[in-house]
């Protein structure tokens, strides 16, 4: 198997960098839209067989490192008892928005296999079908990130009814976040039980916060859902899987970040890699982080970017390429098929 992706998440020695991309399955791909025109986004993501099909597409096209299961942060939300759908051209929609006792109430910390037993599915589908080729990344949102689109009702550009809970009913939002946070954490044992051979925290919207905010209101849930997961694979596996966490606005959290527990921190683009491994304590291993836009540039411009973030890399026990955040569908696929190239031929030791 190639394990190199494994390998540095456990900040071992590897003959190169290992890279995969965060959203690789996706509308740049046109053998993604090939499928997604003939199936809506949720249909895809419930049928094990089209969810495992454009898990694998990127594998054969990009020649990344590893595979992400297709799917999304919000399926929880929809197990939780709340309504999700998926609206062309506005993003997901979730409904009722929560924002009172009786809609927290009202939710449930749902079974993972008796309600999201299509994600279990698609990924002992997608184990065999990878048949050891790569490693397969199960992922989820973390509490604050799925907490933003359950009481927003969707994207938002301010988080006021977020923060507006926060400040105003604390004792409600912290309420809503522990049912949030142990569902995340029974879904993330389901993935892993299924074969997840990683799991990747979503935080995308960490950084809306002061340090001190999103240390009491975001991070404090994923230190617990990290020791969970961490105290029970001790206990339950032969082997513990690697716990990566990606934060949005990384900057300027990193000395918080660092203490979440997590195996792997994930960078974005707003700050120099070497700067990030200082300020991360200089031992870690860390995952990103170019511009996902830079791949719009000529490829001897990528080619310099790449060995930039190759360099600054060097000063950490670990390094996984990947873009500051997610690939976006107007992305020339050629560029980021250079991309995988110029990292594997760069990096190569
Ligand atoms: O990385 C991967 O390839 C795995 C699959 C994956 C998707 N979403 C597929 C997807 C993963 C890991 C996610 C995570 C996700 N989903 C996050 C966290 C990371 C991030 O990108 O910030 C968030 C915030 C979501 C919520 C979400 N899902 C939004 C806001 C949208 C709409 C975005 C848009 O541009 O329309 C989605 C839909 C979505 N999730 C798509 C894909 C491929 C596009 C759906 C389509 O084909 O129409």
């Amino acid at each position: 198997m190639n394990d190199t992706f494994l390998k540095a998440c456990r900040g071992e020695e590897v003959p190169y960098t290992p890279i995969w991309i965060m959203r690789q399955a996706g509308r740049y791909l046109p053998e993604y839209r090939a499928i997604r025109g003939k199936a809506d986004f949720l249909t895809m993501c419930k049928t094990p067989e089209l969810a495992a099909e454009v898990t694998l597409q990127p594998i054969d096209i990009l020649n990344v490192d590893a595979a992400i299961l297709f799917s999304d942060i919000l399926i929880p939300c929809e197990a939780m008892g709340q309504g999700l759908d998926f609206h062309e051209g506005k993003g997901p929609l979730l409904g009722p928005p929560i924002r009172d006792k009786e809609t927290v109430d009202k939710l449930f910390v749902p079974d993972p296999e008796e309600t999201m037993g299509f994600v279990m599915d698609t990924i002992r589908l997608l184990r065999k079908e990878l048949a050891g080729r790569v490693p397969l990344i199960g992922f989820a949102g973390a509490p604050l990130t799925t907490a933003t689109y359950m009481i927003e009702g969707g994207t938002s550009k301010n988080f006021l009814n977020t923060k507006m809970m926060i400040y105003q009913n604390p004792e409600l939002y912290k309420s809503f976040m522990d049912k949030v946070t142990a569902t995340i954490t029974e879904y993330l044992k389901a993935q892993i039980s299924a074969g997840a051979q990683a799991v990747q925290i979503f935080d995308t919207w960490g950084g809306i916060f002061s340090p001190a905010d999103f240390r009491e209101h975001a991070l404090s849930y994923v230190q617990t859902i990290i020791k969970s997961l961490k105290e029970w694979m001790a206990k339950e596996r032969d082997e513990s899987v690697p716990i990566i966490y990606f934060v949005g606005e990384t900057a300027g959290l990193l000395e918080d970040i660092k203490t979440s527990g997590a195996d792997v921190f994930g960078v974005d683009w707003r700050i120099n890699l070497d700067e990030a491994i200082k300020r991360l304590g200089g031992d870690v291993v860390v995952q990103g982080n170019m511009d996902p836009l830079s791949t719009f540039l000529p490829k001897d411009k990528i080619e310099e970017r790449v060995k930039k973030v190759l360099a600054q890399a060097s000063s950490a026990r670990g390094h996984i390429f990947n873009l500051g955040h997610g690939v976006v569908p107007q992305t020339p696929p050629d560029n980021v098929i250079a991309l995988v190239e110029m990292v594997h031929r760069l990096s190569k030791r």
